[in-house]
C-alpha cells in the first residue's frame, strides 16, 4: 500500500503556540490595569454547545482572562436576550461577546449578532465586521475565528506568499466559506466558492492548490479530487458512528477522506486537531486584541 505524501499540520501544536502569544498579550494587558474579560452567552442546553462554550470558558479562565459564562433557559424572549446583550454592550470588564449558535428558533440570530457592539463582536459576524473584512479593512475588523484560524494553517504550510495560487473553498456559510474566501482573496488567491449546487465539483477541487472543505459531510472530498501536492485543510467536524470502538461508540471525521487525500495532497490538517483547536485560539487571540483597541493599546500579531 502506498505511504502517505502528504505533511500533517499539526493544528493544536500550532493552537498552542497562538496561546503564548495571547497569553503574552494577556499578562501586558493586565499590568496595564485591563484584564482581558470574555462573556460566552449559551442560549438553551444543547448537548454540542455546552461542551463547546465550556471549552471556550476554560481555556480564557487558563490564559488569566475574566471569563463569564451566562446560561439562559431555551424560552428566553429575544427581548431579554437583547437586554442581555446591552448590559454586556455597556460593561466595561468585559471585551468580547459570543453568543452561540445555533439560537432557539424564536429568536432571530441576525437581530442578536446586530446588537452586539462591533469592537466586542469577538465571532465576527456583524455586518460591520463583515464589511471591514470585505473592503479589506483588517486592521480594524474583527474576523471570525475559524476562517483566520484556517489561513495561519495555510500560512503554516505554505509560507506568507500565496499570491496567484488557486483556491477552492467548498461551503458558503458566513461563519467559514464566505469569510475565508474573503481572507484567502486578500492574500491574491484566484478564489472559487463551491456549495451543494457546483455542477462537477470534483474537477473543480481538481484546479485547486488551496482545499478548504466547510460543508459539514464526512468524507465528502476524496483523494482523487485532489491535486497532487496540494494544501487541504479540513474544516469538518461530523460525528459518525464508530461500530468498530464498540456499541452505540462514534468517532469525529472532517469533511475529506483523510486516508485517501493524504495518499495525494502536499499538506492536510487532521480531524480531530486540525483546524478545531485554531478556533478556540483564534477567539482568545481576538479578545486580547478587542481589549488592547478598546484600550487604545497596540494590538499583538498572530
Ligand atoms: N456555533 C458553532 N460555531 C460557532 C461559532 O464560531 N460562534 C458562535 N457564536 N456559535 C457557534
Amino acid at each position: 500500500m502506498a505511504e502517505p505524501s502528504a505533511k500533517i499540520i499539526d493544528g493544536s501544536a500550532i493552537a498552542g503556540s497562538i496561546t503564548e502569544t495571547v497569553r503574552a498579550a494577556s499578562d501586558a494587558l493586565t499590568a496595564a490595569g485591563i484584564v482581558p474579560g470574555l462573556a460566552v452567552v449559551l442560549v438553551g442546553a444543547d448537548p454540542a454547545s455546552e461542551v463547546y462554550v465550556r471549552n471556550k470558558g476554560r481555556t480564557a479562565a487558563a490564559l488569566g482572562f475574566h471569563s463569564v459564562q451566562l446560561n439562559r433557559p431555551a424560552t428566553i424572549s429575544e427581548t431579554e436576550l437583547l437586554a442581555l446583550v446591552e448590559e454586556l454592550n455597556q460593561d466595561q470588564a468585559i471585551h468580547g461577546i459570543l453568543v452561540q449558535m445555533p439560537l432557539p428558533s424564536h429568536i432571530d440570530p441576525s437581530r442578536i449578532i446586530e446588537a452586539i457592539r462591533p469592537d466586542k463582536d469577538v465571532d465576527g459576524f456583524h455586518p460591520i465586521n463583515v464589511g471591514r473584512l470585505a473592503t479589506g479593512s483588517r486592521g480594524t475588523a474583527l474576523v471570525p475565528c475559524t476562517p483566520a484560524g484556517s489561513m495561519i494553517l495555510i500560512r503554516h504550510a505554505l509560507g506568507a506568499d500565496i499570491a496567484g495560487l488557486r483556491a477552492v473553498v467548498i461551503g458558503r456559510s458566513n461563519i467559514v466559506g464566505k469569510p475565508v474566501a474573503q481572507l484567502l482573496l486578500q492574500e491574491n488567491c484566484t478564489v472559487t466558492i463551491a456549495h451543494s449546487r457546483t455542477r462537477d465539483l470534483p474537477g473543480v477541487v481538481r484546479e485547486a492548490d488551496i482545499v478548504v472543505a466547510a460543508v459539514g459531510r464526512a468524507r465528502l472530498v476524496r483523494g482523487d479530487w485532489i491535486k497532487p501536492g496540494a494544501t487541504v485543510i479540513d474544516v469538518g467536524m461530523n460525528r459518525i458512528p464508530a461500530p468498530e470502538r464498540g456499541e452505540g461508540q462514534t468517532r469525529l471525521v472532517g469533511d475529506v477522506a483523510f486516508d485517501e487525500a493524504a495518499l495525494v495532497a502536499g499538506w492536510i490538517t487532521p480531524v480531530p486537531k486540525g483546524v478545531g483547536p485554531m478556533t478556540i485560539a483564534m477567539l482568545m487571540a481576538n479578545t486580547v486584541t478587542a481589549a488592547s483597541r478598546i484600550a487604545g493599546l497596540p494590538e499583538p500579531n498572530f
